[in-house]
């Protein structure tokens, strides 16, 4: 189904969802479900191989960061005496993003056959899927497939007379943002308020219980199976060099046909709004478009042809972040959104640190008088001085994700908010 020649690789981690019943194990089966982790089981491929093939591969991390997982799975001490847990991270709570959904909830046997493979490179006997409260419907498709799979002997005790032990656990969040963050995530399945953690220590040598633990993304790990198949070096030759693979693009907003794209890093954003997307829907081009999730800083007309990589993003100051791709054209009042996507940062925030606790709060505030008319003409300074002293001040990158569409605002488009605030005063 994948192709075996990479340069004509499409998709990979949705390229079976559209079999209808493909969460039915049966079904699942016959299109070569389990068949990578049956091999390595049988094989008995060391654990360093999939490691240096999952380096190889050039895999970085799907859930925001980008981090190269072999390189975090590398992490993971060899010799400390304690259980080593992976945390498949569900939570997709990053604004615009609703990829990891579709492969729950249509593949659900591919995330758990990389789940497995990644267990046993890991040397993991307990793993846990914390999916999103709100994900009702795929929390209940994933116990189906982790059932089913039980029972056909490919999760449990001494699987296939290997020797090797795998349980998997879903733990359903309560719908916090926060918990999507992998310290609050671990404290969240702790049983504790989900508060992300101070780091170093970093999960692989300290997460859950103080145990190492390996937080991935549900794409991230979907993408594992494949890549054991067809090697590291086949996988390094989608996409472009540094960020290899296809990536699962969700464009919403202002398009003709929002929906999730899985294309090869590197596509530009104009093919993925235009060819794929069906084009803005007033005008030819968007007026703002945010490419990584609502923290991602926003771009606009001038970065039409940008290539979506990690590493351009980062070049023009934006993230590809979890591949969010939220589309704004010219119908659409950018203050109202900045004020909309403040609101939602100052709810979200843990309030464990005073930058953000009081900053989010200060920057929904602002916004939020200068959208209803009560504006003052030094707001426009405040903003852009909260926002600035809030980033890279902080425990976690929550406080940086609440300044981006701010600082955003207010320096790619001054005139709007100086007109909202003038305007009142008229
Ligand atoms: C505020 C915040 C929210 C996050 N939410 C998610 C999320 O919903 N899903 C996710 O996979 N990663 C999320 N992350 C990133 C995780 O902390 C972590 O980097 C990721 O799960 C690692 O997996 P990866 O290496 O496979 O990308 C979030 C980070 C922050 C700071
Ligand atoms: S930055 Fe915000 S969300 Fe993150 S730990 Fe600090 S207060 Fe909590």
């Amino acid at each position: 189904m994948i192709p075996k020649d990479p340069t004509q690789v499409r998709q990979i981690t949705l390229a079976r969802a559209r079999i209808p019943n493909m969460r039915r194990l049966d079904v699942a089966r016959e299109h070569g479900a389990w068949r990578v982790f049956e091999r390595v089981l049988a094989d008995h491929v060391p654990p360093e191989t999939i490691v240096d093939e999952v380096k190889a591969s050039g895999l970085r991390g799907r859930g925001g960061a980008g981090f190269p997982t072999g390189l975090k799975w590398s992490f993971v001490p060899k010799d400390s005496g304690k259980p080593t847990y992976l945390m498949c991270n569900a939570d997709e709570g990053e604004p615009g993003t609703f990829k990891d959904r579709d492969i729950m909830r249509f593949d659900p046997h591919l995330l758990l056959e990389g789940i497995a493979i990644a267990s046993w490179a890991l040397g993991v006997h307990d793993a846990y899927i914390y999916i999103r409260g709100e994900f009702v419907d795929e929390a209940r498709v994933l116990q189906q497939a982790i059932d089913e799979a039980y029972q056909a002997g490919w999760l449990g005790e001494n699987i296939r007379g290997s020797g090797f032990d795998l349980h998997i656990t879903v733990h359903r969040g309560a719908g916090a943002y926060i918990c999507g963050e992998e310290t609050a995530l671990i404290e969240s399945v702790e049983g504790k308020p989900g508060r992300p953690r101070f780091k170093p220590p970093f999960p692989a040598v300290e997460g859950f219980y103080r145990c190492p633990t390996v937080v991935n993304n549900v794409e991230t790990l979907a993408t594992i199976p494949v890549i054991i198949e067809r090697g590291g070096a086949w996988h390094a030759e989608i996409g472009r060099p540094n960020n290899t693979g296809c990536k699962i693009f969700s464009v919403s907003g202002c398009v003709k046909r929002p929906g999730n794209y899985e294309l090869p890093l590197g596509v530009s954003l104009r093919e993925l709004i235009e060819e794929h997307a069906g084009g803005v829907r007033v005008g030819t081009k968007p007026k703002v478009v945010i490419p990584g999730g609502s923290s991602a800083p926003w771009l606009t007309e001038e970065h039409y042809e940008i290539p979506l990589t990690f590493d351009d993003l980062a070049k023009a100051g934006s993230m590809l972040g979890s591949g969010a791709v939220i589309v704004l054209d010219e119908s659409v009042d950018l203050v109202r959104v900045a004020w909309r996507l403040a609101k939602f940062y100052a709810h979200e925030s843990c309030g464990q640190c005073t930058p953000c606790r009081e900053g989010t709060g200060w920057l929904a505030r602002i916004l939020g008088r200068i959208v209803e008319g009560r504006g003052t003409r030094e707001d426009l300074k405040v903003l852009e001085d909260a926002a600035a002293h809030m980033a890279g001040r902080t425990i976690c990158a929550l406080a940086d994700g609440a300044a981006a569409p701010v600082l955003s605002l207010v320096r790619l488009f001054p005139e709007l908010v100086h007109q909202r605030i003038v305007g009142k005063a008229a």
